[in-house]
């Protein structure tokens, strides 16, 4: 990579900006695996994030406004914010309609969710094009842009229109589906080809990087010919010579264990002891989504604890949902079919002094999400489909005590490098799931623990630093007879 500065790309920037009921504005954290990961990599490493704060130009909000509140989000952040402002029609069509009712489902094999719209990939096209203006207008000399997920598919291509040369690094974050899935989405050809724009293009798991390469074989049929060795591969695409790898994405553990025992999060978390004494607490932390199949989770729950009845009133379930995309009809859906679900499960098993399931729907800040991590003896962690998952990862560096156990779904990109020391389960398969919650709340301390350490050492090592070095890294590889291959990591996947 040249010496300039990181210039980082994203639909969602670290703060968001909301308009109040009597027409001020408020900020808050972003929330979601993007925005954690990525926010430790540029306060380390100093640079521009670019993307959009949330709000619509119809919001009305002034550039004076808007510099005060951004000032105010980035404040000794060590890094400077872009924002770009959509407007309502851009928010529609690109956010909701193209990247979350198409790509999004399409990419976590839920295609009967698609929403298939033409005017929805027009906009798409149209909002890629502006981002990669305002890439334009505020790169200078050697810096290294590097654009993140499944919003700016097109925005290397748009920027190539633009005449620019150096080199442009992607990162997807969410799964890439197989050929047969892939192969679904009426844009198939021009995403593919507009991704081989990009000269480092990074998925989270050997997986995707396959699924992604067969793509390309079987869609571009004859237009590239990979070769390559370890986890990189080079692609000759017709106007360059693009890396692929696969990079899986991390915390900043340090941060996460530091904070965990501090003395605010130890109070917090002797708290919820004292108030829930003899009980186990089993922890589910996700965002509002149907691809974290949280109501398999509450099936399996109740089920456990209709075949295990001696887990009644020892075990609590706290089930955190972070709010969002709730605008979408899919998502407001899920709600309340959790929310019945949740109130059903309390109101067949809830007995004085004991209820089975804390549900709270909200965000929280992060010395309270510690807490929980800390309490927790058991993380449920069982989305249907998941590019990473990084809340397994944070609950795992926050259990100092090295007592907790982790229930994690073999669709979860973090089973790859995890695995072998969680209890791997189908989310689809209740029966089974509720089997591993029995096993998980018997299990013998000192086995936990072995476990447990295993997984800390292994987060601790590929942390979020050791992630953004090694992309970068290849990031220098300008063809394949340079390349010289990159330490591979000692993941099974
Ligand atoms: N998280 C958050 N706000 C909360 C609770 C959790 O932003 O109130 C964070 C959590 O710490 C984790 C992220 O949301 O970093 C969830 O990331 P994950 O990779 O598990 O899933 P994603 O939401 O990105 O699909
Ligand atoms: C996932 C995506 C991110 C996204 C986040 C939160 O982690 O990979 O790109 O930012 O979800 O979703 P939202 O739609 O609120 O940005």
């Amino acid at each position: 990579m040249s010496e300039g500065r990181l210039i980082i790309v994203s639909n969602r920037l670290p703060v968001v900006i909301d308009k109040k009921k009597d027409g001020s504005f408020s900020i808050s954290a972003g929330k979601g695996g993007l925005v954690t990961a990525m926010a430790p990599v540029l306060k380390n490493r100093g640079g521009v994030w670019i993307g959009w704060p949330g709000i619509i130009e119809e919001d009305g909000i002034t550039e004076q406004n808007l510099g005060e509140l951004i000032s105010k989000g980035v404040k000794d952040s060590g890094y400077e914010l872009e924002p770009i402002i959509l407007t309502k029609k851009e928010r529609d069509n690109y956010y909701e309609g193209f990247s979350n009712e198409i790509i999004w489902p399409l990419f976590h094999d839920l295609i009967s969710l698609c929403n298939f719209k033409d005017k929805y990939w027009e906009t798409y096209l149209s909002v890629n094009k502006k981002i990669s203006n305002k890439i334009m207008s505020k790169i200078i000399k050697d810096d290294f842009i590097w654009v993140h997920d499944y919003h700016l598919l097109n925005v290397a291509s748009e920027l190539r229109q633009k005449g620019y040369n150096n080199r442009i690094g992607f990162f997807l974050h969410i799964p890439f589906p197989s050929l047969d899935i892939f192969s679904k989405l009426p844009w198939r050809k021009k995403i593919l080809e507009s991704l081989l724009e990009y000269d480092l293009i990074g998925f989270q798991t050997p997986r995707d990087k396959r699924n992604f390469l067969q793509c390309v074989r079987r869609i571009l049929r004859n237009k590239v010919q990979a070769r390559g060795r370890e986890n990189l591969v080079f692609i000759k695409s017709q106007s360059r010579d693009v890396l692929v790898g696969s990079f899986p994405i991390s915390i900043d553990y340090e941060a996460f264990k530091d904070g965990a025992d501090s003395a605010n999060v130890a109070e917090r978390a002797w708290f919820l002891h004292e108030n829930l004494p003899n009980r186990k607490l089993i922890l589910g932390i996700d965002r509002l989504d149907y691809t974290k199949g949280i109501p398999f989770k509450l099936k399996a729950f109740a089920r456990a604890l209709e075949k295990y009845p001696d887990m009644q009133k020892k075990v609590s379930l706290v089930q955190i949902l972070v709010p969002s995309r709730v605008y979408i009809p899919k998502y407001k859906e899920l709600k309340d079919n959790i929310e019945r679900m949740v109130g059903e499960i309390n109101g067949r098993f809830t007995e004085l002094g004991w209820v089975p399931i804390y549900y709270i729907f909200r965000s929280l800040k992060r010395e309270e999400l510690l807490a929980y991590y800390r309490t927790s003896e058991i993380a449920l962690v069982t989305p249907l489909k998941d590019g990473m998952n990084l809340v397994v990862k944070e609950f795992c560096a926050a259990n100092i005590e090295e007592t907790g156990i982790v229930i994690l779904s073999e669709f979860a990109g973090a089973s790859a490098q995890l695995g072998k020391e969680c209890l791997l389960v189908n989310p689809f398969d209740v029966e089974k799931t509720a089997d591993t919650i029995y096993e998980a709340y018997k299990m013998d301390y000192k086995i936990k623990r072995k476990k447990m350490k295993k997984m800390r050492n292994s987060i601790k090592k590929y942390d979020i630093f050791w992630w953004v070095d090694n992309f970068i890294k290849a990031g220098v590889y300008q063809s394949y007879e340079e390349y010289i291959p990159i330490k591979d990591f000692d993941f099974d996947y």
